[in-house]
Order: structure tokens, then C-alpha cells, then sequence
């Protein structure tokens, strides 16, 4: 195939994952506006480059003309958890989306494969609108956690070194690496309530803070607060955040936004 055309053909599968990236980006956001933990922590796409697709159609002795019906990892998504059980509710919330078709599952995380790579495949058809019409893309989402991940990026680079001649005793390592992955996500599992408490915990802290130095910029710019006033009120926040409690904070927090709400409908009340 000439490079052009190889550019057209591949234009519905660059659409595929950037709208993709899209969905799975907003999913993360609708979960942290909504106060909720996100099952998912990262995202990830690409499209293979050409000479991925035929050193892969090559190795597997796909002719030119069936590439499109035989690799069917063109389109890829990589879904990344923080914990192991989080990836069963990603599987289960794709399983539930209107617009992709699943087309084949592979569970590599309960039986990873020989090499110890351990991951969710799920292949789905996904269909976009281009200029020509409507097209059914085939899209491979690999779902995985963190640990999951860092094992599989660095295997993919010592295989790339390598070139199919990984010496025995780095293979060995590498799924003595794999057994030290699973048990890491195991013992994450175990403290995950724990963990997860205490991200929330931060991130509500983070929005408090953004909040109080958001009313605090009003006061001064917008409502003309004298500097005395400001400086004893931002004296007040460092000591609540350097020592008091998060109910203290959220106290705070709570009194400076009235303040700015009062000073908000007096100068309003300028006007009327
Ligand atoms: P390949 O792409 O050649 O593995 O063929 P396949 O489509 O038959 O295999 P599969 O669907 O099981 O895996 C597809 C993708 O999963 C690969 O392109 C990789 O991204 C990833 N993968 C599978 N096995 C391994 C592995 O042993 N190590 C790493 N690092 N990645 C793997
Ligand atoms: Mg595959």
C-alpha cells in the first residue's frame, strides 16, 4: 500500500481513539466531580504506526489485504487502575456501554500468560462517522493496574533489546518480577479502603484550599477588603491549615465563602 493510502486508512482509526480517550477522560472527571472514587486512573491511546502493523502482520504471516480484518489491535486503548478489583468494575462498565460492541474478552489478569504478563483484554467494535459514512473500527482496550503496567512497559522494552533472543536468566527475572507485581497488588488490595479514604480526604482538602484562596482573591480584588483585613484572614487560614482539623478548615472555609456571598450582594446592592 502506497503511504497515502495507508494515511486514509488510518484516519477512522486515529477518530476511534481520540474519541475514545474522549469518553474514558470525561468517565474520570464525572466520577471526581460527584465526589466519587474513579475506578479508572489514567488513559491511554494510540494508533499502531505502519511499521508496527506490518512487522506484526508479517510475524504472524497475515497477508497486506487481510490486514484490516486480521490485526485487530490497531486501535488501542489502555485503561489504567490503581487496584486489582478496580479493573472488574471497568470491565463492567464498558460491558454496559451502548456504544461499543464487545467482540471477544481475554482474562490475562486471573490467568496471566506464560511470559507473566497479566492485563484485561477486551476487543470491542466501535463505530465512528467519517466523511465517507459510518465505520465499524475495531478497538483493543487493555485494562490494567498500575503495578500491572510498569511490568509490562519495561518486558516490552527488554523484548524490543532483545529481538525474540531474551536471554533465560532475564525471562527468569522477569516472571520472578511478575510473582512480585501480583503479590504488591494483593497486599494494595487489602489496605485499598484505606488508601482510598485517604485520597479522598485529599482531594477534598485540595478543593477547600482552592476554594478559600479563590474568596480570598474576590475579597481582595473585587470588594476592596482592606489589607489589614485580608492579611489577619490569611493569618487565620495557615494557622487552621498548619494545625487544625479538617473540620476546622471546612469551618473556615464555610465563613470566608458568606463573607464574600455578603460582600457579593453589597456591592450588587450599589446598583438597585
Ligand atoms: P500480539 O499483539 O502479538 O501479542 O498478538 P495477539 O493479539 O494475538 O495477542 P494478545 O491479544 O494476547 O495481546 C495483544 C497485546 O497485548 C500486545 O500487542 C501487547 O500490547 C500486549 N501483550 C500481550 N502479551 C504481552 C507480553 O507478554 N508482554 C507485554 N509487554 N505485552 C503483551
Ligand atoms: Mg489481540
Amino acid at each position: 500500500m502506497e503511504i497515502q493510502l495507508w494515511r486514509k486508512f488510518l484516519v477512522p482509526y486515529e477518530l476511534a481513539v481520540q474519541e475514545l480517550i474522549v469518553k474514558f477522560e470525561h468517565m474520570v472527571k464525572q466520577y471526581q466531580q460527584a465526589g466519587l472514587y474513579s475506578p479508572i486512573e489514567q488513559v491511554h491511546g494510540r494508533v499502531k504506526t505502519i511499521s508496527s502493523i506490518l512487522a506484526k502482520a508479517k510475524r504472524k504471516g497475515v497477508a497486506n489485504d487481510k490486514i484490516k480484518e486480521k490485526i485487530d489491535d490497531i486501535a488501542g486503548i489502555r485503561l489504567i487502575c490503581q487496584f486489582v478489583d478496580d479493573i472488574d468494575a471497568v470491565v463492567e462498565i464498558i460491558r454496559n456501554r451502548s456504544d461499543m460492541t464487545i467482540t471477544s474478552e481475554i482474562d490475562y489478569v486471573h490467568q496471566p500468560k506464560e511470559s507473566g504478563y497479566s492485563s484485561y483484554h477486551i476487543n470491542i467494535s466501535y463505530e465512528v462517522m467519517t466523511i465517507y459514512g459510518k465505520k465499524c473500527i475495531p478497538v483493543e482496550i487493555q485494562i490494567r493496574t498500575l503495578a500491572m503496567n510498569f511490568w509490562a512497559t519495561i518486558e516490552h522494552s527488554l523484548k524490543y533489546k532483545y529481538q525474540g533472543r531474551m536471554p533465560m536468566e532475564i525471562s527468569q527475572r522477569l516472571m520472578a518480577s511478575a510473582k512480585a507485581v501480583r503479590a504488591l497488588d494483593g497486599e494494595m488490595s487489602s489496605i485499598r479502603e484505606d488508601v482510598v479514604d485517604a485520597q479522598q480526604l485529599f482531594r477534598e482538602k485540595a478543593v477547600m484550599v482552592a476554594d478559600i484562596l479563590n474568596n480570598l482573591d474576590n475579597l481582595h480584588k473585587r470588594y476592596q477588603t482592606s489589607e489589614d483585613a485580608i492579611k489577619n484572614i490569611q493569618d487565620e487560614f495557615h494557622r487552621i491549615y498548619n494545625h487544625g482539623s479538617l473540620e476546622e478548615l471546612k469551618d473556615f472555609s464555610n465563613r470566608l465563602d458568606r463573607l464574600a456571598a455578603d460582600r457579593n450582594t453589597q456591592s450588587l446592592s450599589v446598583f438597585e
